[in-house]
């Protein structure tokens, strides 16, 4: 009897392990152009996984692989996206703005509004998004950001960053967004430390500076992991200031 149930065990697991190896996770990336885009299409390409990025210059993306589709759209028009969104599993947006006093910015709310309408029409539900620490005040922000960066040339980025949170917040309850909060970014090769994550505008005592690599792999890591779903979270890479 207990022999029985010993083989009745492993092909139960066998049948669990042979179905997670017939499914492969599908991600479509928006901003994938960019630094972090870029480093979201290989990582996720490394985990196995298929890719469409989406762009608006096909030929700044010099990664070839069987499992990336490269498509040029106009990323405002939820259309283009939801026609290649079907069977996707997530977005995963690295959209960013460009810096500047006068340079007007609505890149991640439009954007926003256009991947949430298309999700709506293809049934998709995950939504990952980099934003940054502090679109909103707190009193442990960097003193350089809350007082030089945020109120100068990072002004119209960090405004649209929220209108586009907000958004997410009020009208979307029906998508599993989370939106990824970091401090400056660097281009350091991530060294596989523990990120540490909080929900909120910004980690008290902690470096004001993550890489690119560690956020993507946060990113990465919490598509299918319920624990940031509908959360605004920043996130770190070391409990000391630096
Ligand atoms: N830099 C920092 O220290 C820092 C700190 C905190 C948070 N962040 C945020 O982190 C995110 C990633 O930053 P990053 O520096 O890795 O990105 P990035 O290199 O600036 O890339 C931005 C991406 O957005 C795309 N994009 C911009 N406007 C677009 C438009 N109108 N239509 C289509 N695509 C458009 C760009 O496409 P093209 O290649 O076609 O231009 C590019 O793929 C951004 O949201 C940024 O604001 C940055």
């Amino acid at each position: 009897m207990h022999k029985a149930m010993n083989s009745l065990k492993s092909v139960y697991l066998a049948m669990q392990i042979k179905a997670a190896s017939l499914t492969t996770m599908k991600v479509l990336v928006i901003g994938a152009t960019g630094q972090s885009g870029l480093l979201i299409i290989s990582e996720a390409l490394a985990r196995g996984y298929e890719v469409i990025a989406l762009v608006r210059c096909p030929e700044k993306i010099n990664i070839m692989h069987e499992k990336l589709k490269v498509v040029q759209v106009d990323i405002l028009k939820s259309e283009e996206i939801a026609e290649n969104l079907k069977g996707c599993d997530a977005v995963l947006s690295a959209i960013g703005g460009r810096p500047g006093i006068m340079t007007p910015c609505d890149i991640y709310s439009k954007s926003g509004e256009a991947v949430v309408k298309a999700m709506r029409e293809t049934g998709v539900k995950r939504f990952i998004a980099i934003t940054a620490w502090g679109t909103k005040d707190d009193p442990d922000l960097p003193f350089v950001w809350k007082w030089v960066l945020k109120p100068s040339f990072l002004r119209n980025i960090v405004k649209d960053m929220e209108i586009f949170e907000d958004y997410l917040l009020k009208e979307c309850s029906d998508i599993n967004y989370t939106v990824v909060k970091p401090p400056r970014l660097t281009n350091e090769p991530s060294n596989g430390e523990k990120i540490i994550a909080k929900e909120g505008q910004c980690i008290a005592n902690v470096s004001n500076a993550i890489s690119r690599q560690d956020v993507v792999r946060f990113m990465l890591d919490n598509i299918t992991s319920q624990d940031y779903f509908k959360k605004l979270v920043s996130v770190a890479m070391s409990s000391e200031k630096k």
